[in-house]
C-alpha cells in the first residue's frame, strides 16, 4: 500500500456529521463515535448556543471542519474578515485539516448557496489552485478539496472531471476529500465509468472519504443525503480503501435525519469494508490497476 502523500495514512476512524437533531442525545449519552465533522459556517459566530454545543462536544470528540462557502472555483477575491472568522474557529477546534468543495458559487459579494460545477479548463485549474493555496496560507492548516455531484456540463471543458480534479490538487499540492457518492451520482448523470474516475486521480492525496445516500429520478440522480448508502457506492468505497487502506470516513445525512443510533449504525457499516477478514473486503471483487495501468476484471463466483 502506498504511503499517503497528504497525511501519512493518519486515520481518525468512522465519523458522522454533527447535526442539530442529535445535539441533546450526544451531550446526554456521549455515544462511542470516533469523530464528528462540523459545517464550519454553522459555528462562525461570536457566541450563543452553537458555540456552547461545540465546546461541549470538543471535550469528548475530535472534530474535523468541513465548509460550504469557500467556493474554491469562484473568481472574486476572498473576504478577509470571513477568513479571519474561519481561522478563529480552526484554532478552537484544532481540526487536523479543513475541507471545502471543488465548485464555484459566489459573484459580486452574492452567494448562490449551491455548489455549482466548474468548466474543466486550464484557466479554471490555475484560478482554483491559487485560491486553495491562498486559503491554506491564510489559515496555516492543510486544506482538502471535495468533488461535487453535478447535473450539467460545459461546452468549454477541455478535460474530464477527474483530470481536472487531478490537475487542481497537483497544482495546489493539497489533499482530497473524496466523496464516493458524488462520484457515483455524477457517473450516472454524465454516463462515465466511476472506476475511470478513481483510476484517474492521485488516491494517495485522499485524507477523508464521504459516503452518503442519494435520490433516484427517471432522468437523473440527486445528491440529497437523505437515504442509506446504496450498494454501488459501497462498492466504490471498498475499491478505494483496498487501494489506500483505512481512511478517515464520514457518513453525510442532512435531510429526513433519522435517530442518532440509525445514522451511526449506517456509518458503522463501513467497518465491514475495512476489516481484513470480512467478506466485504474480498480483494477478488475489486478492480485494481495492474502494473501496466490496465484495469483487471474482477474474479466472478457462482454467488455473483
Ligand atoms: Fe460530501
Amino acid at each position: 500500500m502506498p504511503a499517503n502523500r497528504f497525511n501519512g495514512n493518519s486515520n481518525l476512524g468512522i465519523g458522522i456529521g454533527l447535526r442539530i437533531p442529535h445535539y441533546q442525545y450526544i451531550l446526554d449519552n456521549k455515544p462511542p463515535v470516533d469523530w464528528f465533522e462540523i459545517i464550519s459556517e454553522n459555528f462562525m459566530v461570536d457566541g450563543g448556543r452553537p458555540l456552547e454545543i461545540l465546546e461541549a462536544v470538543l471535550e469528548t470528540y475530535p472534530i474535523v471542519q468541513h465548509g460550504v462557502s469557500l467556493y474554491f472555483g469562484s473568481i472574486e477575491p476572498y473576504n478577509t474578515d470571513q477568513l479571519r472568522r474561519l481561522k478563529r474557529l480552526t484554532e478552537k477546534t484544532k481540526t487536523p485539516f479543513l475541507s471545502d468543495h471543488l465548485c464555484w458559487g459566489s459573484w459580486d459579494g452574492s452567494f448562490s448557496h449551491d455548489l455549482l460545477p466548474l468548466p474543466y479548463t486550464k484557466e479554471a485549474v490555475r484560478n482554483t489552485a491559487d485560491r486553495i493555496r491562498h486559503v491554506r496560507d491564510f489559515l496555516e492548516i492543510p486544506v482538502c478539496v471535495e468533488n461535487v455531484s453535478s447535473y450539467l456540463e460545459y461546452n468549454d471543458s477541455t478535460m474530464t472531471e477527474w483530470q481536472f480534479l487531478c490537475e487542481v490538487v497537483e497544482t495546489a499540492d493539497c489533499g482530497m476529500l473524496l466523496d464516493v457518492n458524488n462520484v457515483y451520482v455524477s457517473s450516472q448523470n454524465h454516463n462515465f465509468d466511476p472506476l475511470d474516475y478513481l483510476n484517474g486521480i492521485p488516491l494517495d492525496r485522499v485524507a477523508q472519504i464521504h459516503i452518503a445516500g442519494h435520490s433516484v429520478y427517471d432522468t437523473h440522480r440527486l445528491d440529497t443525503h437523505d437515504h442509506p448508502v446504496c450498494e454501488p457506492v459501497w462498492e466504490l468505497y471498498r475499491n478505494v480503501v483496498q487501494r489506500i487502506g483505512p481512511t478517515n470516513t464520514l457518513l453525510e445525512w442532512d435531510a429526513h435525519i433519522p435517530t442518532f443510533e440509525e445514522v451511526h449504525a449506517e456509518a458503522l457499516k463501513a467497518q465491514a469494508y475495512l476489516a481484513p477478514d470480512s467478506p466485504k473486503n474480498d480483494r477478488s471483487r475489486s478492480k485494481p490497476l495492474d502494473k501496466n495501468g490496465e484495469r483487471k476484471e474482477p474474479a466472478t463466483t457462482a454467488s455473483d
